[in-house]
């Protein structure tokens, strides 16, 4: 039977090469490779920084850290984030974890991202803004949210913005990458995704207060932050502040509370590889959603299929179920499995849906329907950059099979 994956990873020759490269070095652990992915990193997405750490979850948790520490926000603790229902658990996990309170505002059933209308309208009915701190959009299956707008709510309101960009890597937006539209982004190169390397994750930004923090925060908050670090000669800025103490190592003194969050070259030298094929594999991607869309097209009153745009770097191909009489999500998402077509659910709508947030499902039951439908009947199957035209041709013909 033929298996049309969600996702792919194929391990070439370069790949190979590289990683016993890796090995031959002597150095696994973080050093050069991951200093490089950096650099190619921040270059793609258009921002003056990158900082590669272990995760996706970790970008976003040492990236909402950052903030709390940062001497030009005055952001705190337990400060209430804007953010969306409808994404993978992780974006809520790191804002509860990392001592945040999330607010849900409903999504654009199309493009499944917060929108500023929602935004505006949730600002200027509570009675004080001055709990809100930052608003967290996620770009959800590639498709941007609208951030000019969101931007500019935000400094009406004196918040800042924070993209989760792990599921749109090269999406444009108003002629610019995501993850270079705010203060600062994350993204996730987690096997799944466009730019695939293993786990890790990385935080962009302009601002090098808060690369400085990052790195602190991903190794213990360890004092030794130079860009360029002169201890090999001798020399060391932070001594200066610790005179007297001639056994002070700033590497192993830890002036905040932190993670270890590093990476491994391993995974950075797989990034750096992928990332040269940036281009092809964004295209790629988009000419199958453009195919499905034309091949499913005369499903188009039983299922919503993904909105096509140039702009977009789709990580998947996203249905949501309009005729629930014709058929349900679960039993299209059975008769596909069966048939080898691999599904993946949209998430779920977290405040009411995700078992794990259900002190808060009394609070938001029925306040957000859109999230909430989406959560209950959208799912997505696979439109990535190694299937063939045979893959595509059986997708389209078992769809055909199971709805005709
Ligand atoms: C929107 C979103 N945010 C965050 C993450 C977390 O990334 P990771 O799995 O690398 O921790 C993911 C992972 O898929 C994601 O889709």
């Amino acid at each position: 039977m033929i298996r049309v994956r969600v996702g792919d990873f194929k391990i070439g020759e370069e790949e190979k090469q590289a990683i016993n490269e890796v090995l031959d070095s002597g150095r696994i652990s973080e050093g050069q490779k991951v200093r490089e992915f950096e650099r190619e990193w921040a270059k793609f997405i258009g921002t003056k920084h990158a900082v590669v750490v272990s995760s996706g979850t970790s970008a976003l948790i040492a990236g909402l850290t950052a903030l709390k520490s940062h001497k030009d926000l005055n952001i705190k603790s337990n400060s209430k984030v804007i953010t969306t229902p409808l994404t993978y658990i992780a974006t809520s996990n790191a804002i509860v974890l990392s001592g945040f309170e999330p607010v849900y505002i409903d999504i654009d059933k199309e493009t499944f991202g917060i929108t500023p209308e929602n935004i505006k309208a949730h600002l200027e009915k509570i009675d004080n803004p001055t709990e809100y701190s930052i608003i967290l959009p996620v770009h959800l299956m590639g498709y941007p949210c609208d951030m000019d707008k969101i931007n500019k709510i935000a400094k009406e309101y004196g918040l800042i913005t924070f993209e989760d960009s792990a599921q749109a890597h090269g999406t444009i937006y108003n002629g610019k990458k995501t993850g270079s539209l705010s203060l600062l982004s994350t993204f996730s190169f987690y096997i799944a995704h466009n730019i695939q390397a293993g786990e890790i994750g990385a935080v962009t930004t302009d601002d090098p207060e808060i690369r400085r923090l990052v790195k602190k925060i991903k190794a213990h908050g360890r004092m030794c932050d130079c860009p360029i670090c002169y201890r090999a000669e001798g020399k060391c800025p932070k001594l200066s502040s610790h005179k007297g103490k001639d056994d002070f190592d700033p590497r192993f003194t830890h002036d905040i509370i932190g993670y270890n969050f590093k990476a491994m070259e391993f995974q950075a030298v797989l990034g750096i590889i992928q990332l040269k094929k940036a281009d092809w594999i964004t295209e790629k991607r988009r000419e199958n959603v453009k195919y499905l869309n034309e091949a499913l097209e005369e499903f188009s009153d039983i299922l919503q299929l993904p909105k096509y745009d140039e702009d977009v770097s789709y990580l998947a191909y996203p249905i949501v179920i309009k005729d629930l009489k014709k058929i349900s999500r679960k039993k299209l998402r059975y008769e596909l499995e069966k048939r080898g077509v691999e599904t993946r659910p949209l998430f779920g709508c977290i405040p009411t849906q995700q078992p794990a947030y259900s002190f808060l499902k009394e609070k938001y039951e029925g306040k957000l329907p859109n999230a909430e439908y989406i959560g209950l009947n959208g799912f997505y199957v696979g439109c990535h950059q190694y299937l063939e035209q045979a893959d595509l041709d059986y997708m389209v013909n078992t769809f055909k099979e199971v709805l005709k």
